[in-house]
């Protein structure tokens, strides 16, 4: 098949090329896809894109009429793809379920323990000499209430080495995984948790019901001083109504790995350039935020994993006209 990768980094590449072998003809574009630059697909079969990637309705409808049948979504997160119209427009719609939830897991405990320990600014300021210890007081894990927002796969990851910790876990899920529930995870509604947590930490999808899940109501129901993640996808929080928490002390700690407009940000180096987004760079003015760039996924296990599987989907629908992980307005 002729398949068209957008959003390709060199990192991409070599992990595509290896899975791709010789069976497949592969393109790779530094672009985005978006409705300005669909036509690049001239000549594919199949479109590859990324999670910031625009995989709209004028985007679908445009990569229909160039004969692209298939979109095989490099990641587990489909929010960026309108089911509805690929459905319409007969397109199908790929995706990588699972390749490496533990990468995700410990990118998220990573995030606490630098918040909590204040790993951050430590490496700042010893480079500049100052070896004071004021404002890096942080607390012991064990025996800490953790409340985790979505037990799937990467959510059930990091209740794993959470219990390594010693932490009293909590969680809410609509379907609680009943392996976790022996292992002492106790399940409860969303106030609780929130009025019970230390540290919150979201692994649910973004959906419409989860759309500002962490909003200025949510907010009010947490610990002062509790820690917030969010590793997910980033319009789960209501990013203004964090500002505020943060300004009133009821919000300790924010980590983010994801952030409502990335798109315009992330996986760019924007190093030379003034940041446009206010709400942006107010968060990287506070002592208590630590913002990573999307890179959860980014381990080696994960990038073969996803590479792999994006050419089994591909390779599956080349033999039989259905990709091994569809996802359909149906199925979602
Ligand atoms: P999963 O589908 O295995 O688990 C999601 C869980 O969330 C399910 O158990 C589901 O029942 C639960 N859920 C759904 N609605 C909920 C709600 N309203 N409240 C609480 N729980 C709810 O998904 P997986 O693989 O664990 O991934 C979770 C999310 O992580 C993905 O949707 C994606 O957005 C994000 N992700 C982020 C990455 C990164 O690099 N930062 C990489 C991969 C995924």
């Amino acid at each position: 098949m002729d398949v068209t990768v957008f959003s390709a980094k060199p990192y991409d590449r070599s992990f595509l090329d290896a899975a791709a072998g010789t069976a497949h003809r592969v393109t790779y574009l530094e672009a985005h896809l978006t409705p300005g630059t669909a036509v690049l697909a001239d000549g594919a079969d199949v479109v590859c894109a990324f999670v910031n990637d625009r995989v709209d309705a004028a985007v679908l409808t445009a990569l229909q009429g160039l004969g692209v049948r298939l979109v095989a979504l490099r990641s587990a997160g489909f929010n960026n793809v309108d089911l509805v119209a690929a459905k319409h427009l007969g397109i199908t719609v790929a995706r990588v379920p699972a390749y490496s939830p533990q990468a995700v897991a410990e990118h998220t405990v990573a995030l606490m323990l630098s918040l909590n320990r204040g790993i951050h600014r430590a490496f700042a300021r010893v480079r500049e000499g100052n070896f004071a210890l004021d404002g890096l007081l942080g607390f012991n894990m064990q025996g800490r209430s953790v409340g985790v927002i979505g037990t799937g796969r990467i959510g059930a990851a990091v209740v794993t080495i959470l219990m390594g910790f010693g932490c009293d876990v909590l969680a809410c899920d609509p379907h609680s995984n009943p392996t976790l529930v022996e292992r002492g995870v106790r399940y409860m509604e969303l106030p609780d948790l929130l009025s019970a947590s230390d540290i919150v930490t979201l692994h649910c999808p973004l959906v419409p019901q989860t759309r500002h899940l962490i909003d200025t109501a949510a907010i009010a129901e947490m610990r002062r001083g509790a820690m917030l993640i969010n590793t997910s996808r980033g319009a789960i929080i209501d990013t203004n109504a964090v500002i505020a928490g943060l300004k009133d002390g009821v919000i300790g700690h924010l980590g983010l790995d994801v952030y409502e407009e990335e798109a315009a940000l992330f996986f760019e180096d924007l190093s030379d350039q003034v940041i446009q987004d206010d709400v942006f760079a107010r968060l990287l003015t506070f002592p208590n935020v630590l913002i990573t760039g999307h890179q959860g996924f980014f381990t080696r296990e994960a990038m073969a994993a996803i590479a792999e599987t994006t050419f089994a989907n591909i390779t599956a629908f080349a033999a039989t006209g259905h990709a091994l992980h569809e996802v359909s307005v149906d199925k979602a």
